[in-house]
């Protein structure tokens, strides 16, 4: 394959401003937030009037924070660690430990705000980021709002990042949206969905609009169906208490796989504004039928893993053996579902979409079957079920494109094969160190949300799975657990697409 064009333009550095991480010590902190800050200098997009200042409960100082950080942060980029980046971010780290539900520590922390800003020359600018737990989002904005740290009169920007779940149903959703909304403008609310975040899921856009081939054949006329599968090979580690509430539906499905939707099937938006963005991937999830109660149970399939075998041989727990799981649960670690989108474009256009855990492979990607050929020419030779094509955007792990189609067996017989045309973004780009958080770090610095989920859309996407929680709730499942660690899920969900002539397509 060719080079590609060199970029039109770098992009900018961000900054100034201070980063005011809640939940500081803890794992995304040191995980996702932190590194990805290194890179970010790493690649001269952080500017220098920038700082951090974290708050957990855990009882550091900025010296032992820095030391902790340090420690975590080699860990986690190891290799890729950009020495120079990382001596500069850990002189630009503070830290005030307290607890969330402190009134002292809100007034400590206005005060070190106001300090650090003189001392890093940040003018005024924080972005405000929620590593914690959901159930504290609201009162947490509260008691900031209160102390007047929201307000934007001065000309520089406030902002709150905050971290999924967004509720954990249609109702919650609601109730988190309004009281976000009692303490901030929507423009200062800005809710992560780490997906968006991901090179390939930026590209779904890409692909659609910078070409020109694409776009003509994305419709109800040429494809015969879409399907999005995330399935993971992870169990549910320590996560046992959030995930036996969540399950996979309200873990993966109206956040990462509507994201995944969103981009695949929205009309063009006007322009790439985060708002012209986002109007139309809000009409793709109103455009989506929502599932009538009576038909929940044929539309979707939910699984649980039983004890199995992965594929490197190592033996693993059923879900209901994992430590701190209720051992009768009826959690599922799978779903599947059929949904339609209502529109022009893709009225009668079946959407599947499935995600689980301790499946055979990890492979997050996303399928376009185009309609067979009208008329099959080769039937009298030896093949002539030739399959129809199919365009794959692989999301992780191997991020890249492929093309899926017919092409004759070189010899005297006409035979035919399919091959896959192949674009593979690490042999084509290289590999950036990412954690996949640099540009939502750097899009809410500079003020671009078009990456971050607004109120309205994520209420729409769980009025899609409202229908579900209540049906699954009402009808609890009777199989659990229903498929093995190891395997390719539930033959539930094979049978949802066998039933309309169609199967999940895999590697
Ligand atoms: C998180 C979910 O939001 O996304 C996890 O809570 C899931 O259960 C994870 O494993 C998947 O993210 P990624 O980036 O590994 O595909």
């Amino acid at each position: 394959m060719s080079t590609a064009s060199p970029a039109p333009s770098r992009p900018q550095p961000v900054g100034p401003a201070l980063m005011v991480i809640f939940g500081g010590a803890g794992d995304l902190a040191r995980r996702k937030l932190l590194p990805a800050l290194v890179n970010l200098r790493a690649d001269g997009l952080l500017g220098d009037a920038f700082g951090v200042l974290a708050t957990a409960t855990r009882p550091l100082d900025d010296a032992s924070y820095r030391n902790d950080m340090a420690q975590a942060v080699r860990g986690h980029l190891g290799g890729d660690l950009d020495a120079e980046a990382w001596s500069w971010l850990e002189r630009r780290l503070h830290y005030e430990r307290g607890d969330l539900t402190d009134d002292g520590l809100y007034d400590r922390l206005a005060r070190r705000i106001d300090a650090l800003d003189r001392e890093l020359r940040t003018a005024g600018n924080v972005l405000f980021y929620l590593a914690i737990p959901p159930s504290l989002f609201a009162p947490t904005v509260a008691r900031l709002a209160a102390r007047g740290l929201f307000d934007e009169s001065g000309g520089h920007f406030r902002r709150v990042i905050v971290e999924k779940p967004f509720g954990r149903d249609l109702e919650s959703a609601r109730a988190l949206n309004r009281s976000l909304a009692a303490c901030l403008a929507e423009s200062q609310i800005w809710r992560i969905d780490h997906y968006l975040g991901k090179e390939t899921v930026q590209n779904i856009l890409a692909f659609r609009f910078a070409n020109g081939i694409f776009e003509p054949i994305w419709n109800r006329r040429y494809v015969d169906h879409v399907q999005i599968s995330v399935s993971e090979t992870v169990g549910i580690g320590h996560r046992a208490r959030y995930y036996e509430e969540a399950g996979a539906l309200r873990d993966m499905v109206p956040n990462h796989l509507f994201q995944l939707l969103g981009y695949v099937a929205l009309e063009p938006p006007v322009s790439f504004e985060a708002d012209a963005v986002r109007d139309e991937k809000g009409k793709v999830f109103s455009a989506i039928v929502p599932i009538d109660p009576e038909d929940v149970l044929a539309c979707t399939v939910r699984g649980q893993y039983g004890p199995g075998t992965m594929p490197d041989g190592e033996r693993v727990p059923g879900y209901r053996e994992e430590p701190g799981v209720d051992p009768q649960s009826s959690t599922e670690t799978f779903v599947a579902l059929r949904l339609a989108i209502d529109n022009w474009r893709w009225a009668g256009v079946p959407f599947y979409l499935r995600t689980g855990k301790r499946l055979a492979e990890r492979a997050s990607e996303i399928v376009v079957e185009f309609r067979r050929v009208p008329f099959m020419m080769f039937r009298s030779t030896p093949v002539d079920h030739l399959g129809p094509n199919r365009l794959t955007l692989r999301i992780q792990p191997s991020e890249g494109i492929s093309l899926h189609f017919g092409a004759k067996v070189p010899g005297p017989a006409l035979r035919l094969g399919g091959v896959d045309m192949d674009f593979c973004y690490r042999d084509h780009f290289g590999e950036e160190p990412a954690t996949g958080y640099e540009t939502l770090l750097y899009d809410a610095l500079r003020g671009d949300a078009t990456l971050f989920q607004r109120a309205d859309n994520v209420e729409k996407a769980w009025a899609v799975v409202q229908p579900i929680l209540d049906v699954w709730q009402a009808l609890p499942p009777r199989d659990f657990p229903n498929y093995a660690a190891g395997s390719r899920g539930p033959a539930a969900a094979d049978e949802l697409l066998a039933r309309e002539g169609r199967r999940w397509r895999t590697r």
